[in-house]
């Protein structure tokens, strides 16, 4: 989902700690803004879903990056059709490559096939100088090593 902080990061990638016990981390800088195309090609990155292994994914729609937990809500597998690849043929909607689960890319809510009421689990992304950042929270994490997003 995209979203706007009231204050730009200026802090670099680092570990802290917050009124809950977990420990905060710092927006990761993802791609520049300019190498996601509307409806486009996605960048894919790697994060930890509870702290498993897993992949998400940001895309430009109509303007706007949106990012998602790159896994289908009907089985939970990844869903592009070539890496970076998620939008259907007419570009309107992120379609799932294994059974054709289509989700409105502005909410990640199902609108077709087997996916039922189900929804892509969304991740905080937002621009800042011509970069796309993500906001890890408690639920997604980055990666130990975070290979693919540089720091901030
Ligand atoms: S796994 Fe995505 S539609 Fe079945």
């Amino acid at each position: 989902m995209t979203k706007t902080p009231a204050s730009a990061p200026d802090q670099p990638f680092s570990s802290g700690s917050v009124e809950t016990g977990s420990p905060a981390v710092a927006p990761l800088r993802l791609c520049e803004s300019s190498s996601l195309e509307d409806r486009g090609k996605a960048f894919v990155f790697d994060v930890q879903l509870y702290g498993d292994p897993a992949r998400a994914f940001v895309l430009r729609f109509d303007g706007q990056v949106v990012a998602y937990l790159n896994r289908c809500a009907h089985v939970p597998t990844e869903m592009d059709w070539q890496h970076g690849e998620f939008m259907d043929g007419d570009k309107a909607f992120i379609l799932c490559s294994i059974h054709g689960a289509a989700y409105q890319p502005e909410t990640g809510r199902c609108v077709a096939g087997p996916c039922g009421r189900g929804r892509l689990m969304p991740l905080s992304v937002f621009e800042r100088e011509g970069a796309v950042y993500w906001q890890p929270d408690r639920d997604i994490r980055p990666a130990p090593a975070a290979s693919s997003g540089a720091p901030v």
